[in-house]
This record gives structure tokens, C-alpha cells and sequence, in this order.
């Protein structure tokens, strides 16, 4: 009986919002088809046209809105569309992912503890653009990614998940991104599914994720 009633009960609606690639998203998008899984991707927004992750969404049936910022008199307005977009879907989560665009305040306020992103590295280090660049010019022997609500300073919310990767001797900022990009896609469906199913609560700024196993919301690389 328990199990039929978790069978009936709503799948949270998650929208994802992307400039580019989309390998978080498809990311996302494969871990949503198993059955078990308590979130669904319901849509994707990219505020370009030419986003690869467009192609990716339309593939697997996902509706996608294409939300040009071009044209837009000022961040807010563009955002107060997007939200919109969101809205019209029913989104209970927005998961940014690979979106470039800084967010007016207005944003990350109307959707406070309901807004998502994925940073590769290990925040508050190395926030930000060219970040495996920071990395490698700061020496670091450990690199990562961070999953972590948004608040209106960029890539400084509470932080729900991390994932450790070490830097190797002759490291690039392409080896190192796709060291890391490997365990950005364990990292985000796992914090999705903890918040889908209540799991996820911030008090003085600081995440706590109840019943889950210790040491499950620092992801270690299983390489080299
Ligand atoms: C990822 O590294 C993510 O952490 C950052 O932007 C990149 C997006 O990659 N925010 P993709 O579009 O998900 O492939």
C-alpha cells in the first residue's frame, strides 16, 4: 500500500535552465527515467538559440523554451519572463546548469530555497568564470564541484553537496574540467532526488539533508 501511494504521488517538476552544452542537464534528464525516481525533468530554458542542449532536450521529448536576453532593457525584465516560462510548467525547482547569465536579485528572491547550480569547484574557493584556470594558477592538489542553493551573490549560497577531485601533475584546464564534469554528473541528480523527496532543510544559512547515509553529501572521484 505504502508503495503504491509513493507510485501516485506527484513527481516534482524541475526546470533546467542552460546557455550551452547541457551535459548536467542530460545528466538530469537520464537519471528522471528511472522509475523510482522522485523528480521529472518538465522543461528546459536557454537564453540561446544555439545551445547544444536544446537539441538534446527536444530528443528526449522535454519542451524547451528558447528565451533570448538580447533585447531586453534590463536583467529583471528578462528574468520576470524566464520565471514565467517556469511558472507556466508548474516548476517546483529550477536547476541551473551551465546557465550564463548573472541573475538580477530580483530572481534568486522569488525562487529562495527553490533555485539550484552546479559550480565546478569547491566553493567559496574559486567562484565565478575560468575557474579550473583559478585552480591550476592557485596550486591546488584538490578541485571539485559544489551544488548549492542561489541566493543573490553569485556562487555564494548555502552549500548542499560537494564532490572532491584531486589536480594532477600536468593537468590542463580541459583534463581537469572533465575530471570534475564526471562528478558533477553523480553530483546533481543526487541532490535533486534528496530534494524531491524533502530531504533538504537550511536554517541560519547552512544545509542539513536528513537520513542520508554519513559522508553521502561529499562525493569522493574514484580516480586516478
Ligand atoms: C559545468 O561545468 C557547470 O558546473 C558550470 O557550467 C558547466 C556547464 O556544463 N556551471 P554543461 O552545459 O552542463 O555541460
Amino acid at each position: 500500500m505504502a508503495k503504491l501511494r509513493a507510485k501516485l504521488r506527484a513527481k516534482l517538476r524541475v526546470g533546467v535552465l542552460i546557455s550551452g552544452r547541457g551535459s548536467n542537464m542530460a545528466a538530469l534528464i537520464q537519471a528522471a527515467k528511472a522509475a523510482d525516481y522522485p523528480a521529472e525533468i518538465a522543461c528546459v530554458v536557454s537564453n540561446r538559440a544555439d545551445a547544444a542542449g536544446l537539441d538534446t532536450a527536444r530528443r528526449e521529448g522535454i519542451p524547451t523554451e528558447t528565451i533570448s536576453h538580447r533585447g531586453y532593457p534590463d536583467r529583471e525584465t528578462f528574468d520576470r519572463d524566464v520565471s514565467a516560462a517556469l511558472e507556466k510548467h508548474c516548476i517546483g525547482l529550477v536547476a541551473l546548469a551551465g546557465f550564463m547569465r548573472i541573475q538580477s536579485p530580483w530572481f534568486p528572491q522569488h525562487w529562495a530555497g527553490r533555485q539550484i547550480n552546479i559550480h565546478p569547484s569547491l566553493l567559496p574557493a574559486f567562484p565565478g568564470l575560468h575557474v579550473q584556470r583559478q585552480a591550476l594558477d592557485a596550486g591546488v592538489r584538490v578541485s571539485g564541484c559544489t551544488v548549492h542553493f542561489v541566493t543573490p551573490d553569485l556562487d555564494a549560497g548555502p552549500i548542499i553537496a560537494q564532490a572532491a577531485v584531486p589536480v594532477l601533475v600536468g593537468d590542463t584546464e580541459e583534463t581537469l574540467s572533465a575530471r570534475i564534469l564526471r562528478q558533477e554528473h553523480r553530483l546533481y541528480p543526487r541532490v535533486v532526488r534528496w530534494f524531491a523527496e524533502g530531504r533538504i532543510a537550511i536554517a541560519d544559512g547552512r544545509v542539513t539533508v536528513r537520513d542520508v547515509p554519513p559522508g553521502a553529501t561529499l562525493l569522493f572521484s574514484p580516480e586516478p
